[in-house]
């Protein structure tokens, strides 16, 4: 399972690239105004920016939700990097560019999925990535990781290559279950991947192991 994070900040990124984990970034609009980025020209330097870091795909959404505006600002955005993976939103026209972006050879994450029918869409159209949100499927009291699933039960068995991307995570067992449940990538925040380091267990046995090493230093000193 391939782990992409799922920031704008070029820190964050920096940080889970220097773990020696990192295969990818996705963005939203949300979260490159979280980095107080705006303006066309800036988005697009910060894309590069954030390529630069990253060898793997780096996914940049579209803004536009018709079919003409979509495709224009995709191609913009495939331009700038040869790693983009253009975004674009589960929709009757994002289905439709994902389908003609697929015709041309530009590749598509097709995001914001909340059902199986809409996964069967966007593999239809030959989408690159899928971008189920199990975050905000579970907030609504239905079962994320469920969702994931169902979805990698159906890819398997129609032979759809389109790769199913976990998105809205919201912490380490998201990640654990993911992996479980047949998903391709996982798509998170920095802290739920360090949230997969931690273990009470760990913490305690090496305490212990740094105290009897001290203890044994101390003896073979004293004696001396
Ligand atoms: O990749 C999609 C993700 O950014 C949405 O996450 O936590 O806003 O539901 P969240």
């Amino acid at each position: 399972m391939k782990f992409f994070i799922d920031t704008a900040s070029l820190d964050q990124i920096k940080e889970a690239k220097d773990l020696g984990i990192l295969d990818g970034v996705t963005t939203n609009p949300s979260l490159m105004a979280k980095e107080g980025i705006s303006g066309l020209d800036n988005i697009y330097k910060h894309y590069q920016a954030i390529c630069k870091i990253v060898d793997g795909d780096v996914s940049a959404e579209v803004i536009s939700t018709d079919f003409e505006g979509i495709m224009k600002e995709g191609k913009m955005l495939a331009d700038l990097a040869e790693n983009i993976v253009v975004k674009v939103p589960m929709i009757r026209d994002g289905i439709k560019a994902i389908s003609r972006f697929t015709e041309i050879g530009i590749r598509t994450n097709c995001t914001l999925v909340f059902s199986a029918g809409q996964a069967i869409l966007a593999a239809k159209a030959g989408a690159t990535y899928l971008s189920p949100f199990i975050g905000r499927v579970d907030d609504i009291t239905w079962d994320g990781v469920g969702l994931i699933r169902e979805i990698a039960e159906i890819y398997a068995i129609q032979g759809y290559d389109t790769e199913i991307l976990a998105a809205s995570i919201r912490n380490a067992k998201h990640i654990v279950d993911s992996a479980l449940a047949g998903a391709d990538v996982v798509t998170c925040p920095l802290s739920s991947i360090l949230g997969l380091l931690k273990h009470p267990l760990t913490d305690i046995g090496l305490a212990n192991f740094l105290a009897d090493h001290q203890k044994a230093n101390e003896k073979a000193m004293a004696t001396k």
